[in-house]
């Protein structure tokens, strides 16, 4: 097979070498294009531009193969747990159980937050959304730690910043939520592991301890995993492309937050159960949904379906599917919106328009009828989907950096006015 792909421009070829990954993957390096020829390439969403060279996760969206530093994302949500995999994405490695512990210790020792970030959290609205206010809290971290302001210091003072972030997430996640609800806020436990320290903050009660339900810690941990990483999508691209600037670790996570927030991305969750509940009030008739979502005059689409990378299946769908029926089994939930989705996967599945166009249910689908099983308002969807998305953002960001990346900066092609003369407003 070559290693050379010519390019032909007004007659005359280009070569430019061909890099494969260590997974067969192919790619043009085109970093020589303009210099040579004084063109640059168009690919409007990055649809086939690959920004980077990473070895944090591999997908194969038309085999749909998800996995994360070479261990496939089936076994890591079954065997594994969310602080092992945040592990593993961030070090590179499994961790030895003397490793874990250590993480763990450090992690717990970190937990808190500074009193005065409270003060934010009461300047928000009552119905301010959960969002807007972790995107500003987390950028707000920098203000409490200036040392971590400096990207470029040591591997150990950025390993200080990683772990601050990781430890101070759950806790400024959790008061979120309990701020939205009126109630008072639960302080960390340093006898819970990262998961169980999180449900107790946000489910537990300041008088007497809440008893923390295996189930839910076990299904938690599986959602945060399958959340961890994916690859360059938007919010982790965003979190590269800021931190190239050399922007600190904080506020770079904060930007990958707001990536993250849009229905096309991670909003998708909160939309999906928003349209569920509008599908079920409406009278439950999924064929009429179905065409709203095929005929192109309608704005409407099927959230929770379709991905521009997997054409095949989400792998993370198909456990999260198990995982909701599991769930919702143990802790005897009836959902009747669940009814509904299914009934929606089953036609779209059979459907030609969503059979073509490759489009089946992703990660978003099923996961926000587990959260409302466990008992979180729709709002706080997307916010869960961050708490697992932030080892993998961080993951992203380290690779970048120890990488000495440069700076992200596209080139456009200009398709405005060319030269105008100014005229004065009355000539207007
Ligand atoms: N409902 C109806 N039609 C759809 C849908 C949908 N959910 N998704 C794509 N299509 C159609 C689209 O109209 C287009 O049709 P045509 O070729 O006739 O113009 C074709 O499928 C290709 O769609 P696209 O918008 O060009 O694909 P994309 O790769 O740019 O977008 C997507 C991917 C995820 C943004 C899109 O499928 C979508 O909007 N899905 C709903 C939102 C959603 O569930 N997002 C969560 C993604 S998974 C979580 C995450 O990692 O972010």
């Amino acid at each position: 097979m070559s290693d050379i792909a010519e390019i032909k421009i007004d007659g005359k070829v280009y070569e430019f070498p061909i890099i494969t990954g260590t997974e067969g993957e192919k790619s043009i390096d085109i970093s020589k294009l303009r210099e040579l020829t004084g063109h640059i390439t168009l690919d409007l969403g990055y649809k086939n531009t690959g920004s980077t060279k990473s070895a944090i996760t591999f997908l194969d969206g038309e085999k749909g193969i998800l996995k994360y530093r070479g261990y496939p994302i089936e076994q890591l949500a079954e065997k594994s747990n969310f602080l092992e995999v945040a592990y593993l994405l961030i070090y590179g490695d499994l961790p030895t159980e003397e490793q874990i512990v250590t993480f763990q210790s450090k992690i717990t020792k970190q937990t808190l937050i500074h009193e005065d970030m409270k003060k934010f959290l009461d300047g928000y609205p009552s119905r301010a959304h959960p969002m807007a206010q972790l995107a500003s809290l987390v950028c707000s971290l920098s203000s409490f730690y200036p040392e971590s302001i400096n990207a470029n210091s040591s591997p150990e003072a950025m390993d200080h910043t990683i772990i601050k972030l990781l430890a101070k997430l759950p806790t400024i996640v959790s008061f979120i939520y309990k701020k939205g609800l009126g109630h008072p806020l639960i302080y960390p436990k340093n006898k819970f592991d990262y998961v169980s320290n999180y449900l107790h903050m946000t489910f537990g009660q300041r008088t007497e301890e809440v008893e923390i339900d295996p189930v839910v810690v076990k299904a938690m941990n599986t959602l945060l995993i399958l959340h961890a990483d994916h690859e360059q999508n938007c919010s982790a691209s965003t979190v590269r492309m800021v931190g190239s600037s050399d922007c600190n670790l904080f506020a770079s996570v904060s930007a990958g937050i707001d990536a993250l927030w849009g229905p096309l991305h991670g909003g998708a969750n909160q939309a999906v159960i928003e349209m569920l509940e509008t599908i079920k009030e409406d009278g439950g008739d999924t064929e009429k949904w179905i065409n709203k979502a095929k005929d192109k005059n309608d704005p409407f689409r099927m959230m929770g379906f379709g991905h521009r990378v997997y054409k095949n299946f989400d792998p993370r769908a198909k456990i999260i599917k198990k995982a909701c029926d599991d769930i919702l089994d143990k802790l005897g939930i009836n959902d009747p919106v669940l009814e509904i989705a299914k009934k929606l996967e089953e036609a779209a599945l059979s459907d030609p328009y969503f059979v073509e166009r490759k489009l089946y249910p992703n990660v978003d689908f099923y996961s926000g009828i587990i959260y409302r099983a466990l008992g979180f308002p729709t709002d706080m969807f997307t916010v869960l989907f961050a708490l697992g998305r932030l080892p993998g953002w961080i993951a992203q960001w380290k690779e970048m950096h120890t990488n000495k990346e440069p700076i992200g900066r596209p080139r456009q092609v200009y398709v405005g006015h060319t030269n105008r003369e100014f005229v004065e407003i009355e000539q207007r």
